[in-house]
């Protein structure tokens, strides 16, 4: 190789040593006679120090270099001058006398700076992402990653999981989103699509009697790129046979909490993760996806509200809705303005308006001191003084405290409520950043109904086994049936999905006919499924985990983006290589394609 040792592992052992190294420019200082540079590889940085008195030919060279030129250095490894370490640096220590030294080639003027961790213009960084990544920062998310997939294929493996490739050029398999089609040159008009996940496969791979499979596997969802959300992403996918859903649920807490601990000692994660129904999470936390490292349950209050004189309260009871709260710790002088924030917000997530109640002002203590005239609220005047302290008693609440209340349906007024405890939570910054709180939700209806079709939908995929016991109910009260179906959450996001499976020709058929599949298209399109799971299907289920945002949870970062080395923009654009792109009329012949005019 071109060096003898990597510029960010040099310390005192190396002292006396000759090197050779290569790398990049970080900086360069120019101290009248002495130059140096800060050179840079992927493990880190050491400062090379050109002497003209060591070396006449060198101190020349070192005059021409500039930031990004990538040089290669021959020198001594020698004890930097008292005083002038540098704590910072684990090579800090110790600086390399140049004897020798090339420019294996120049570098043009960055579009932004490699060396210092600066905001930049996103769509910048992504045009060059490949000077993006050499800067500190990135390169840290990347090897991040690069240890977590290595440590779940390690831990896999030693489990007795198989690693199997999937196509992906393959049929629709339907994951709630819109395929990526890709025309065929030899099949005139057919198209395969991309995998929105390997799930049938797996489910196939079952039916081979694999029993223990997983692959890190690329999917394609062409649905609108948010933070957490991009066109294509990494699962790690999994799927085992002769499984209760417990089996599979601890196996991924075992996996979780050796990951972390070995991967992120320093964080803190609970064991083991706590189970939540759906009905619980979506009635205490008001999401399917709570972030649980604070607090600030959502409260019923209808009992309390029901005996008040307040017609926004005793209406939405009357028609079988509900009246909730939730606490905003030491937040009782919000300005108007603060308020009128939180009520657009509750607005937004369908709220018809909220009601906040102010306890005091600035001062604190216990509720025992609390007067009318203490009690800031529109509602004020319809609640009586034991009203409002039995709804401040439920949310926990003491004087200081503003209370934030909303009634409407059960479902709104959950959906408002939970947005605006995910608010509070972060504006009061109630979230520890080194804590990693897991948690499953099970118990998830299997369909829902899409209001604007009128046709059930499932709430995962059509693949999810319904509980045994609702079987009968299927073509009577879908909307009773309830799925086995689980979530992995963490900090506020969905980070994995799974269920144990339809393994009957049968019952599959049933569901694919109730989502108003005709016994034709479901032939068509999911025949070979079918057919599968009459050659001795065992039971089985699995999961599946968005490896993306996993490491952008351990790397504290808000975006996938940060964690993918090129990853689309928020059009779905990647602007390194500008696709997606025009293509030829030939190749368009050949795929016997005719571009229409949009209209
Ligand atoms: P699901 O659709 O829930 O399940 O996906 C599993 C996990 O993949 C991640 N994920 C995404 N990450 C980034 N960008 C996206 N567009 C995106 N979509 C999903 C999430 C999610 O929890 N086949 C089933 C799994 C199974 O049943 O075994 C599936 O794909 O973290």
């Amino acid at each position: 190789m071109l060096k003898s040792h990597s510029c960010g592992e040099l310390n005192k052992e190396h002292l006396g040593q000759t090197v050779a190294l290569a790398g990049w420019v970080d900086r360069r200082r120019d101290h009248g006679g002495l130059i140096f540079i800060d050179l840079r590889d992927r493990e880190g940085i050491v400062q090379v120090a050109f002497n003209p008195e060591v070396s006449k030919s060198c101190h020349r060279v070192a005059n021409r270099l500039r930031s990004e030129y990538v040089v290669r250095v021959k020198g001594e490894v020698v004890k930097r001058p008292s005083g002038t370490e540098n704590p910072r640096l684990p090579t800090g220590e110790v600086e390399v006398t140049a004897h020798e030294v090339e420019i294996l080639n120049p570098s043009r003027t960055p579009p932004f700076y490699i060396n210092e961790e600066i905001e930049v213009e996103e769509n910048l960084r992504l045009r060059y992402r490949y000077l993006d990544l050499r800067r500190a920062g990135m390169r840290e998310n990347i090897m991040l990653r690069h240890r977590v997939v290595k440590f779940i294929r390690d831990f896999l493996d030693a489990e007795g999981f198989i690693e199997i490739e999937t196509p992906i050029l393959i049929k629709s398999t339907p994951e709630g989103a819109r395929d990526y089609l890709v025309p065929s040159r030899v099949q005139p008009g057919k198209f395969y699509a991309l995998p929105q996940s390997p799930q049938q496969l797996k489910q196939l791979l079952m039916v081979a009697g694999m029993e223990k499979y997983y692959q890190i596997a690329r999917c394609f969802r062409d649905e609108d790129t948010r933070a957490d959300r991009q066109p294509e992403f990494t699962q790690l996918d999994l799927e085992m046979s002769f499984v209760e859903d417990e089996d599979i649920l601890k196996l991924m807490e075992r996996l979780f909490t050796a990951l972390v601990t070995t991967i992120k000692p320093d964080a803190k994660i609970a064991t083991p993760f706590p189970r939540f129904s759906y009905d619980d999470v979506m009635n205490r936390f008001g999401s399917d996806k709570p972030d649980l490292r604070f607090g600030l349950e959502i409260k019923d209050l209808s009992d309390i509200a029901a005996q008040s004189a307040f017609d926004i309260f005793t209406a939405a009871i009357a028609e079988e809705g509900k009246v909730k709260g939730v606490l905003v710790p030491g937040c009782a002088s919000y300005s108007r303005k603060q308020l009128d924030d939180l009520n657009q917000l509750a607005r937004s997530h369908g709220a018809g308006g909220l009601i906040t109640i102010a306890l005091g002002g600035a001062e604190s203590g216990s509720l025992e001191k609390l007067t009318a005239d203490m009690v800031h609220s529109v509602a004020a005047k319809f609640l009586t003084l034991e009203q409002v302290k039995a709804m401040a008693e439920r949310l926990e609440a003491s004087l200081g405290d503003l209370l934030l209340i909303i009634a409407g349906t059960a479902r709104t007024v959950n959906e408002a409520l939970g947005a605006l405890r995910q608010e509070v939570g972060q504006r009061l910054k109630l979230a520890d950043p080194n804590t990693l709180a897991f948690a499953y939700v099970k118990n998830f209806p299997l369909l829902r109904k899409n209001e604007e079709t009128g046709r059930w939908e499932p709430e995962h995929h059509p693949f999810t086994r319904p509980w045994d016991e609702d079987e009968p109910l299927l073509e009577k009260t879908p909307e009773k049936m309830r799925g086995k179906h689980y979530d992995m959450v963490c900090n506020g996001f969905e980070i994995g999905g799974g269920s144990l499976r339809i393994h009957t020709a049968k019952l599959q058929r049933r569901v694919f006919r109730l989502l108003g599949y005709t016994d034709p298209q479901i032939d068509d399109r999911f025949g070979h499924m079918l057919e599968a799971f009459e050659y001795g299907a065992p039971p089985h289920g699995g999961i599946a985990l968005g490896i993306d945002r996993l490491v952008m949870l351990l790397a504290g970062r808000e975006t996938i983006r940060e964690v993918i080395a090129f990853p689309k923009n928020q059009s779905a654009v990647d602007l390194t290589f500008n696709a997606p792109a025009s293509v030829t009329e030939e190749q368009l012949a050949e795929l016997h394609i005719l571009l229409r005019e949009e209209e």
